[in-house]
Formats: C-alpha cells, sequence, structure tokens
C-alpha cells in the first residue's frame, strides 16, 4: 500500500531530507476538526451529484464521524508521520472503512482542501478572539466607572496638554479596540466564502452544488474563480492585520500603564499580582506583563510582513509556499489570545491615584483655557494666544502657578480679566467647557461609558 496521496507517480520513495522538511502535520493538524467537516460535506455533495455509490457515502460518513469523535476525545491521537491533516484523515478513513474511503477525494484538491479548512478554523475561532478583546474593553469600563470625576492631564508630544477625565482617557483605549473587535469581524466574513468546486486549479468535473455546500457549511457565498481560489490567502492576511493592530493597540495601552504606573507619573497603582520582582534590586516591581504584550506585538508585525512577502512573488495558482501561511496565523492568534487576557488582568487590577492625577492636571495645562476665556471677552484667538503665552513664560520665570495668580496679577497682562477668572479657569471647568459628543465633557463621557456598556451585554450573548 502506498505510504503517500501521490506515491503512483514515483517509483524511489523520497528523501526524508527533502520529504520531511515538507511536512506540515505537526502544526496543521490544528485544523483536524475543519478537515473532517469540510470532508463529511463534500462526501454528501459528491453523493447527491450521483459521484459517490449512497452506501459508500453512507460508511464514509460513519468512517468521518467516529474519526471526528476519537480526534476530540483524544487529541493527542492526532499524530504521527503523515504528511499533512488532510493525508491522516484519508488515511485514517480507509484504514476504517476500506475501499470506500478512497472513492472521498473523488473531484477534489488538497489545494482546495488546505483554503476550506483555513477558512472554516478562523470562522470558528475569531469570535474566542473577539470575546478576549470584549474582556479587556469591559475592564477598561470598569475602571472608568470607578474613576467617576477623577481629572488627569491629556499629553501630546508626552508634554502636559489639557485636564481630561480619567474616564475618558480609559475610554479611548476602549474606542481602539472596539474598532478591533469590529475589523475582527471583517476578517471572519472574508473568510467566509466555499472554495469546494475548485479542484486543483480549473475548477471540479463532477456536478456538485457548489451553493448547497456552500449552505451547508455555512459559507455566505461561494468562490467567484477556481485559478484564484486555489492560491488567494487575502482573508488571511486580513486576519493577520486585524490581529496585528489589536496588537498594536495593546501595546500602546501596555506602554501607557508602564509610564502611568512608574515613580516618575504615579498616576495608577500596580497591583502586585500584576508585577514581577528583580532578582537583585528589592524595591523593584516591574511591569513584566505590560512589557511582554509591548513585545509580542512585534511578532504579530512580523507574521503579517512575512506572510505578504510569501505572497508576493507567487505565480498564479496554489504553490507550496503557501503552506507558510499556516505557523503565523496560529501564532498571531495564540499571540493575541495571550496578550489581551494579560492586558485585562492587569487592568482590572489597577488603583487609581486621583490625588496625583488631579494634581498633574492644573497648572500650565490651563493656559489655552486662559486663552478661551479672552476670547470670551472679545479678544481674537491669536492676540490671546500670544498674551497668554506672555504670561506662561512670565511665571516660568518665576517658579509660579496660574492658580495663585491675585485678580492685578491678571489684569497687568489683559484689563479683560475680570474676578471669574478664577473659577473658570480650573481644570474641572475646562472638561466642562469641552462641547462635543467626542470630548471630555463629563455628560459626554458618561453617555458613551453608557453607550459601552450596552454594547459590552449585547456583544456578549
Ligand atoms: N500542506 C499543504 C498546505 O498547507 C496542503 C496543500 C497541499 N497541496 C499540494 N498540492 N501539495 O498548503
Amino acid at each position: 500500500m502506498s505510504q503517500h496521496l501521490w506515491s503512483g507517480r514515483f517509483e524511489a520513495a523520497p528523501d526524508p531530507a527533502a520529504f520531511d522538511f515538507g511536512i506540515s502535520f505537526p502544526f496543521d493538524r490544528r485544523l483536524f476538526e475543519d478537515d473532517v467537516t469540510g470532508s463529511l460535506a463534500w462526501a454528501e455533495a459528491l453523493a447527491a451529484a450521483g459521484a459517490l455509490e449512497p452506501a459508500d457515502a453512507q460508511s464514509i460518513r460513519e468512517g468521518l464521524t467516529a474519526i471526528l469523535e476519537q480526534g476530540r476525545r483524544d487529541p493527542a491521537w492526532v499524530n504521527g508521520p503523515d504528511e499533512d491533516v488532510h493525508s491522516f484523515v484519508e488515511g485514517q478513513l480507509v484504514a476504517r472503512i476500506g475501499d470506500a474511503g478512497r472513492r472521498l477525494h473523488t473531484g477534489r484538491s488538497r489545494n482546495e482542501q488546505v483554503s476550506v479548512d483555513l477558512r472554516l478554523y478562523l470562522r470558528r475561532r475569531i469570535p474566542l478572539l473577539q470575546d478576549a478583546l470584549r474582556a479587556v474593553i469591559a475592564a477598561l469600563a470598569e475602571q472608568a466607572a470607578r474613576a467617576g470625576d477623577a481629572l488627569m492631564p491629556s499629553y501630546t508630544h508626552l508634554r502636559r496638554a489639557m485636564p481630561v477625565l480619567v474616564s475618558h482617557y480609559l475610554l479611548s483605549h476602549a474606542a481602539a479596540l472596539q474598532r478591533d473587535h469590529a475589523r475582527l469581524g471583517q476578517a471572519r466574513e472574508e473568510a467566509n466564502a466555499l472554495p469546494l468546486g475548485s479542484g486543483a486549479i480549473a475548477g471540479t468535473g463532477y456536478a456538485v452544488d457548489t451553493d448547497a455546500l456552500a449552505a451547508r457549511l455555512g459559507f455566505s457565498r461561494v468562490v467567484a474563480n477556481s485559478m484564484d481560489a486555489s492560491s488567494d490567502r487575502d482573508f488571511a492576511a486580513t486576519f493577520l492585520y486585524a490581529t496585528t493592530v489589536a496588537m498594536v493597540h495593546l501595546s500602546r495601552l501596555a506602554e501607557d500603564l508602564i509610564l502611568f504606573t512608574s515613580e516618575e507619573f504615579g498616576y495608577f497603582e500596580l497591583a502586585d499580582a500584576s508585577a514581577t520582582g528583580s532578582s537583585m534590586m528589592p524595591q523593584k516591581k516591574n511591569p513584566d506583563p505590560l512589557e511582554l504584550v509591548r513585545g509580542k506585538a512585534g511578532r504579530a508585525i512580523g507574521h503579517l510582513t512575512g506572510l505578504l512577502v510569501t505572497m508576493k512573488g507567487l505565480p498564479t495558482g496554489y504553490n507550496k509556499d503557501l503552506q507558510e501561511d499556516k505557523e503565523p496565523l496560529f501564532d498571531a492568534e495564540d499571540t493575541l489570545a495571550v496578550s489581551a487576557a494579560a492586558t485585562g488582568a492587569v487592568v482590572s487590577r489597577l488603583t487609581l491615584r486621583p490625588e496625583r492625577t488631579g494634581r498633574a492636571a492644573s497648572g500650565l495645562l490651563l493656559a489655552t483655557d486662559v486663552a478661551d476665556y479672552l476670547v470670551g471677552r472679545g479678544m481674537p484667538f491669536r492676540q490671546a494666544h500670544e498674551v497668554v503665552g506672555a504670561m506662561v513664560r512670565q511665571l516660568l520665570a518665576d517658579g509660579r502657578e496660574i492658580e495663585a495668580l491675585s485678580l492685578a496679577e491678571w489684569q497687568a497682562f489683559s484689563p479683560l480679566f475680570a474676578e471669574d477668572v478664577k473659577t473658570r479657569v480650573t481644570a474641572w471647568a475646562s472638561v466642562q467647557a469641552r462641547r462635543t459628543p467626542q470630548s471630555t465633557n463629563p455628560d459626554a463621557v458618561r453617555s458613551r461609558l453608557a453607550e459601552l456598556r450596552a454594547w459590552l451585554a449585547a456583544s456578549g450573548q
């Protein structure tokens, strides 16, 4: 009995140095369940097309069902010297049911089989990644609710910009992660097309009803062109892009939290459970999980870049290079799953230090509010900007804060300043003065948080 799916054509056994190099079973065994699912549907389609006797179709169905059960019961059994998961499943089927098993591959190629497997895999796994992101978003929303009216500085160029609510800051990260959730959904939809019926490249010669097959497997459509389908991995690249952007967002959140929990900022306290110590310096409490999330974003970016480079020089049709799609895809998935879990755990245990964030939100970062005050009194903004710029220069030279100025001192800079400047120029007045729905205005932030909670409740099933 021949050892490989293609041995008939060859006189000599393959050189292990060349053959073993091409084996994908150690990693594509992850597609086992999807491979069996696809084969069950293919056998049905062949039978409906009259290309398979009902009795053979029946024993294939029974054989594949038993294989699926055994693989689910004992995942370690899905293993061995086989070339790939497709060879393994077919080999097991033939071992169980004999000749009928040899009829399963009628009109079908591994080229479309690997594509259908990957598409089915992504379709069932992407929702799990969306759930992992949802948990991070929920942790951010929870912290935003707990932060109440606490204020902090926002930054541009990593220099204090304007006061914001701590909740507004936390929800800024939630907004980015919500886009990632949606982007993963779009990647899932792109993968949701049936490639079976494409054959090796030219299409199958059996009267398979591809629409019925697509419906049977839950695909929303059939691919448009068999030649394109045999080497189309756009859906894999889209998935890698979606995971990479999500990793970039988690990395940026991690970077913020590394800074904000440092001695220099001290805006949040990192829980002991989220940190590690130093083997030498007893005082250290290191944000290792956050650093690892930041570091792992590099892996995801590498996987996306790697797949695109693999794709770019391929001649039309399937090429074995495409086997290189799976490891980056699986690793990107694992990386995002563990990174989201770690980030969610760290975020949910953060303790805000509102006295520190509040203190940092006062002083010169109110300069824009001072300029707006003058604009409110009729001064053109450009001129107000100059007046306040001179004020800032003076305050810095004297080592004083805006809040320390007497009314006479205010009026020395401009006679337009009146008594109310002291209540109008505060961090709290500043956030209240923001007007747009996306701003840090406390009412706007409250609405955003309510919307986010409604989304979390609706997306949580
Ligand atoms: N292991 C292969 C892959 O992952 C399956 C498809 C093989 N097709 C072929 N013509 N050799 O791409």
